[in-house]
């Protein structure tokens, strides 16, 4: 099973993070140890005997006062320089004129995906390069959502018209697992990210396939099916290369048969996945933008084969 786990940090930035957490959560254990230790202690040590009277009554005490003031004192003022430091080492400050290798926006209730240098457009599923740091900007199309990606780093909330950044970076290759993680309405918890870190070579693979258009069918069902992608307002909200381009109402689907996932998680990206999603995406995932089209059952087939056919 692939995990997501902030303990398995598999970035820098990431195991700065780790490394804070896992010392905070120390203190905080030898703090909660040392209270609880004392409150039992003190409650079996000193706990009414028979025939005893009222022990002495103590007013006040200076040393005790100032010592409890200032140990946990240097505690946080301990811990604040700690934050201070893997704050700037995980999220450093990126120079002016920086550009931009990776923009992601969100939308209710998917992640759009813009490779500016490389103008390449895709949805939901991020390659990076192993063992680059990509300048990875924030944004959001609707409302605010967060992008987290435990194992590869801080979380990053995606603001209307505020673009935030971070660093996106990946020791290994693997694939990597995330959420939405502000609630954005009926499908947050639909909004998953997958994020396939992979060796240098095949990104740029990746890269130079998804500039390509695909090739698109000339006869059979699947040629049928660009017409009904054309003739049934998919056409309005989608992008395909080739076809339609520059809309984002919808993920662009130029490559959309290399996904390996359909609603931005929901279902797996196979042709029952995608038949399932066209009959009815309403009943898939609820409240989503894209409407039940009242495909028929021909319509439909011809559509999916058609999809297929977009490597
Ligand atoms: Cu997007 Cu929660």
């Amino acid at each position: 099973m692939q995990t997501s786990s902030p303990f398995n940090p598999v970035s820098p930035g990431a195991h700065d993070i780790s490394t804070l957490f896992i010392v905070t959560l120390i203190v905080a254990a030898v703090i909660f140890s040392l209270v609880t230790g004392l409150v039992l202690f003190a409650s079996y040590r000193y706990r009414q005997k028979e025939g005893e009277g009222e022990p002495p009554q103590v007013y006040g005490h200076r040393g005790l006062e100032i010592t409890w003031t200032v140990i946990p004192g240097l505690i946080l003022i301990f811990l604040f320089i700690l934050t201070l430091i893997t704050m700037h080492k995980s999220d450093p400050t990126a120079s002016p004129g920086t550009k931009a290798d990776l923009v992601i926006i969100a939308h209710q209730w998917w992640w759009e995906l813009r490779y500016p240098q490389a103008g390449v457009v895709s949805a939901n599923e991020i390659h990076i390069p192993v063992g680059k740091k990509l300048y990875t900007l924030i944004e959001s199309a609707d409302v605010i959502h967060s992008f987290w990606v435990p194992q590869l780093g801080r979380k990053m909330d995606a603001i209307p018209g505020h673009p935030n950044h971070i660093w996106l970076e990946s020791d290994k290759p693997g694939l990597f697992l995330g959420t939405c993680s502000e609630y954005c309405g009926a499908q947050h918890a639909w909004m998953r990210i997958r994020v396939i870190a992979q060796p240098e070579a095949e990104y740029n693979a990746w890269l130079a396939d998804h500039q390509k258009l695909p090739v698109f069918p000339t006869k059979g069902e699947a040629a049928k099916g660009l017409q009904v992608f054309e003739e049934q307002t998919c056409i309005n909200c989608h992008s395909i290369a080739g076809v339609s381009s520059n809309i984002s109402i919808g993920p662009d689907l130029t490559h959309l048969a290399s996904r390996k996932t359909l609603g931005t998680g929901i279902l797996d990206n196979t042709p029952a996945g995608l038949t399932r999603w066209l009959k009815n995406p309403q009943a898939v995932k609820p409240g989503i933008n894209m409407p039940y089209m009242k495909l028929d059952d021909k319509q439909i087939k011809e559509l999916v084969a058609f999809l297929e056919t977009l490597k």
